[in-house]
């Protein structure tokens, strides 16, 4: 059974000014390795094996023995960079994100040539606050470090206790110390393909500018209620409130497919701010579970 749940907000929105814009940065980057011998046109989403492959400078990767001859890749460093100017006026908002959905993997991020953050994991989405550095023409740098030397560093540090395997079966030909870096671990070789550790910004990334207040994300959670024996839900989301004043108004839990309505009445004070709902749901049988 599929339900299709509505999580409606009067709170952030209401107020046509307070909405909040947002400009994405996909397309075109600019990528260079360390020593600058090579700068390509690159692709956002998209990985640095892929440009150079799109731009003819390697073969495919999967052929023959190119897993071993494309190995200095990943042992590179790399940078993508790229100029952008802002499509609506950026003095006009209290707050402004700079956000990764998700970047692969180590990485330092500067606009305009401060540093705004750093990321070493893969499966989590990147949030900075960049309202104090933002302007209406901008540069960014994600200067990337080979997963396979930073893996090395972060073993070598790490003189507690072991943690193996330190490297792969030898016939893998893949690369070593996986377990210390949070990142697709295949990419490192696996018993059925080659070691490909890739590199470069592979969903959106976007900069997002609100007024008043913004709902960051929200999650959900079935809870077994034992006394009652029933199913309900909690809602817990996430808002950012940079008004001075608090922000008060109605969110609105719709389930149709259980026939659940509740409302409820929120205020919210100024700063990061968490709310949790706790929904009781109807008992419906539809005749598809
Ligand atoms: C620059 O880096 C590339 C790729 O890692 C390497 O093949 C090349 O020898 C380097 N060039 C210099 C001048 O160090
Ligand atoms: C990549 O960066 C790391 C960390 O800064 C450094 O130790 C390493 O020498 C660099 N590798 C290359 C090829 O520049
Ligand atoms: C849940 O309720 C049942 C009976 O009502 C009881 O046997 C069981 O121990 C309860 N489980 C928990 C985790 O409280």
């Amino acid at each position: 059974m599929r339900l299709c749940l509505l999580l409606l907000l009067a709170l952030c929105g209401a107020d046509p000014t307070a909405a909040a814009r947002s400009h994405s940065l996909r397309g075109s980057w600019s990528i260079r390795n360390a020593n600058g011998s090579l700068e390509l046109p690159g692709e956002v989403p998209g990985c640095v094996h892929m440009a150079l492959f799109q731009r003819n400078l390697i073969q495919d990767p999967y052929y023959r023995f190119n897993d071993l001859n494309y190995r200095w890749i990943s042992l590179d460093n790399w940078t993508y960079s790229k100029e952008f100017q802002i499509p609506f006026d950026i003095s006009k908002w209290q707050k402004v994100h700079l956000i990764f959905e998700s970047i692969d993997t180590v990485s330092e991020v500067l606009l305009n040539n401060v540093l705004i953050g750093k990321t070493n994991n893969m499966f989590r989405r990147y949030t900075f606050d960049i309202t104090h550095v933002v302007k209406a023409l901008n540069s960014i740098e994600v200067r990337f470090q080979s997963p396979v030397s930073y893996a090395a560093q972060q073993s070598r540090a790490h003189t507690l206790y072991q943690v193996p395997p330190n490297c792969p079966p030898s016939v893998q030909e893949g690369e070593c110390h996986v377990n210390f870096i949070r990142k697709e671990q295949c990419s490192f070789s696996w018993d059925w393909g080659p070691a490909f550790p890739t590199l470069g910004i592979w969903e959106d990334v976007r900069i997002e500018a609100y007024n008043s207040c913004h709902l960051n994300y929200f999650t959900f959670s079935p809870i077994y209620d034992n006394s009652t024996q029933d199913w309900n839900l909690e809602i817990e989301s996430s808002f950012d409130v940079v008004s001075s004043k608090p922000v008060s108004g109605q969110v609105i839990v719709e389930i149709p497919k259980l026939q659940t309505q509740q409302s409820y009445s929120v205020e919210l004070q100024p700063g990061e701010r968490i709310v949790k709902l706790f929904v009781k749901m109807n008992k419906v049988n539809d005749g598809t579970a």
